[in-house]
């Protein structure tokens, strides 16, 4: 049996070069990921500090130039968390449990909820670029996990109910579309052919994407509470007869970043009252 490739000593070394960055603050329970074209959201944050991924002890480089591999730390609508701009995909090289090495970090760190965005494909007809997608479930397909060499998981309430719950009806309070769907994990870094795309629609996925999965089966064998969010920033391959752009891909995730901040802006605080 093959075992975990990250020994545990280098999470807990990571996590505590953080926590020591962050002496004196209180130290963040929430954690936001922010995908594609998302990097301005973390200008939102108060009183920040800022941590580049490479001063991290162990932490996965990223070689993605829309991606900016830092880790803020500060206050969204007054609550405390850490924001990661930009993550690490497996399409860049790294393995499932490299790409979710920063949520065994979290866990070290005691944070619980993670938040997470990325941009996607629709495949549900009748989705738009600049929809949202509330992520219900996912469909990882092919080899590699972030648990190899660990115990069985449960992947049932992988995206936590209660939060889902809770953005449905932030969003209602908002007058914001969003949509529950099933994201599909693609590792890329080709986008799909139109075949694959009907196959994944056949296999009932709404929306697809390069990230998230990872970090998301991470976290559910952790424990951390999951909530994730999809930006359609294009219909997926074969949709409109014209050719995928990661250019596109990236503006229409810029187009909706106030929109997704003044979401998540709402959002965290609900979450927390939630558990009060
Ligand atoms: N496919 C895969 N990943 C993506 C897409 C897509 O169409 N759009 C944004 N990320």
């Amino acid at each position: 049996m093959s075992t975990p490739s990250i020994p545990s000593a280098y999470y807990e070394e990571a996590a505590d070069f953080v926590r020591r960055k962050l002496s004196g603050r209180e130290l963040p329970q929430t954690a936001l990921v922010l995908g594609s074209g998302l990097a301005p959201l973390a200008g939102e944050l108060e009183e920040t500090l800022a941590v580049p991924y490479g001063d991290i002890p162990h932490f996965p480089a990223v070689t993605n130039a829309a991606h900016a591999g830092v880790l803020y730390a500060g206050r969204l609508a007054g609550e405390p968390a850490l924001c990661f701009s930009g993550r690490c995909h497996c399409y860049e090289g790294y393995s499932m449990e490299e790409a979710a090495f920063y949520v065994g970090m979290l866990a070290r760190l005691g944070v619980r909820r993670l938040l997470l965005t990325n941009a996607a494909g629709g495949i549900r007809p009748g989705f738009r670029p600049g929809d949202l997608m509330l992520i219900a479930d996912h469909i990882k397909l092919g080899p590699g996990s972030p648990l190899t060499g660990s115990a069985f998981a449960d992947m049932t309430r992988a995206y936590d109910s209660a939060y889902r719950q809770i953005a449905l009806e932030t969003a209602g309070e908002m007058g914001l579309s969003l949509a529950e769907g099933v994201y599909i994990y693609a590792p890329g870094p080709q986008y799909e052919t139109p075949a694959e795309i009907r196959a994944f629609r056949a296999l009932g996925a709404d929306a697809v994407g390069m990230s998230t999965v990872p970090e998301v089966i991470a976290a559910a064998a952790l424990g951390i509470r999951v909530l994730g969010l999809s930006i359609i920033t294009n219909l997926a391959a074969g949709m409109t007869g014209q050719p995928l752009c990661d250019r596109e891909v990236l503006l229409e995730g810029r187009r909706a970043y106030g929109q997704v901040g003044a979401f998540l802006k709402k959002l965290l605080p609900a979450i927390r009252r939630e558990e009060l």
